[in-house]
């Protein structure tokens, strides 16, 4: 069977996006900082455990299709920022002093993830929440700290995964300051003042799409964009979402071309958080938060996963976009009781998805509203 990734990577995401918020509030998220990490603990588990993982992470693929397609992911990101990009993934797994990874779960993480594996003593609350959220603070430049708090570690956690990205991008035609004002956007609460950039330059755009109006802003490096897409003034964005497949917005992206055209977008700065466990739950992934959880490939100790959490922020400027996030997952002990010509000028003023992605694989995702 034909796995099409890149499809089902996005339809994930917009299916997480789509329960993680109703369409009038704004929202960020990163997908590879949570899939990534699902992904390790996918290669964790057997039985119903890992096939809920696998059919959430790349539906009808094989286990192995999964780890192939998020590991490759964060090997293959650059090492360095020659070309105007940076974009990292650090994985990291806190492992209390009382537990023992298996070698053979250790190696496999370490090659495919490159995933750090630090011992720590749990018990020390303070010092071991102090430590993690460091970690977090350095990989994401200072933009997400104390992630990790004392109270976040109960008492029979065995373990805490971490996964931090960070995306710095300048734009290939940076917005000019004296382009820059206030104007309305007509936003699903109703109209609010804030700043809008305004360039004229070659940007890919596709009006064509039933979906709405795709604006593609490439940054330096061409492997990396921005993506806007606003439904047509006669939908809005709940209606646009609920129809939305990973294949209908791939597709609208491919169709885009370049135009030499005036865009005027909004300066865009978000924070969100997001209680991940309710979520995989009404996606069908239950077994990892139950007694009879599946991961003994992890470690003799029976575990099973008892909290994920992810925070991501976005600001994007005349320059480019800093965008960061970090989701971190609590590993303890089970309980043991219980074409068209385009207008010439976009104006993106009204309510739309975005999300910065590298080729077709969507780095960050959400909606400003
Ligand atoms: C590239 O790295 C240098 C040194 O770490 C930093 O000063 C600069 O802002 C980075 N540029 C980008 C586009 O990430
Ligand atoms: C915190 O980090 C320091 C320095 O790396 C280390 O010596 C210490 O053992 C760590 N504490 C815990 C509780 O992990
Ligand atoms: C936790 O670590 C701190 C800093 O190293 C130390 O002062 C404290 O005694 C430790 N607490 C426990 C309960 O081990
Ligand atoms: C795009 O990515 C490929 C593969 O990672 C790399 O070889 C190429 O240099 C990148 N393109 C640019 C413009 O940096």
């Amino acid at each position: 069977m034909v796995c099409f990734t890149k499809v089902l990577s996005a339809s994930l995401a917009i299916f997480l996006l789509r329960l993680s918020m109703p369409p009038s509030e704004p929202f960020v998220f990163s997908p590879l900082s949570l899939n990534t990490l699902l992904a390790i603990v996918h290669d964790g588990a057997n039985g119903v455990t890992q096939s809920e993982l696998t059919n959430l992470l790349l539906n009808g693929c094989t286990p192995s299709d999964v780890t192939e397609f998020y590991s490759s992911f964060t090997l293959s990101l650059p090492s360095t920022n020659a070309t105007g990009v940076t974009l990292s993934s650090a994985n990291r797994f806190y492992v209390d002093d009382s537990m023992k990874l298996r070698y053979d779960y250790k190696t496999h993480i370490q090659r495919y993830f490159a995933a750090q594996i630090l011992r720590t003593n749990l018990r020390n609350k303070s010092e071991a929440a102090r430590n993690m959220s460091k970690f977090v603070e350095e990989a994401t430049h200072g933009k997400i700290r104390n992630l990790i708090k004392d109270a976040d570690i109960s008492d029979d956690a065995l373990g805490i995964l971490i996964n931090a990205v960070y995306f710095l991008g300048k734009w290939k035609f940076p917005f000019d300051h004296s382009g820059t004002h206030e104007r309305t956007f007509k936003g699903a609460n109703g109209g609010r003042k804030i700043s809008f950039m305004s360039e004229y330059a070659s940007f890919r755009v596709n009006q064509k799409t039933d979906l709405g109006t795709v604006l593609i802003v490439p940054y330096q490096d061409s492997n990396y964009s921005f993506f806007y897409l606003m439904p047509s003034e006669s939908s809005d964005l709940g209606t646009m979402m609920s129809h939305l497949t990973g294949k209908t917005l791939i597709y609208a992206l491919r169709a885009a071309t370049d135009f030499v055209i005036r865009i005027t977008v909004p300066k865009i700065k978000l924070e969100s958080q997001l209680d991940v466990k309710p979520l995989l739950s009404n996606l069908g992934v239950r077994r990892i938060f139950e007694n009879d959880a599946e991961l003994s490939k992890i470690s003799r100790v029976p575990l099973t996963i008892s909290k994920i959490k992810h925070s991501a922020l976005i600001e994007m400027d005349e320059e480019g976009t800093e965008a960061v996030a970090s989701t971190y997952m609590k590993v303890q002990m089970k309980v043991i009781s219980a074409s068209i010509k385009p207008n010439p000028v976009i104006l993106i003023d009204r309510p739309f998805l975005f999300g910065v992605l590298r080729n077709e694989d969507i780095i960050f995702i959400g909606q400003f509203t």
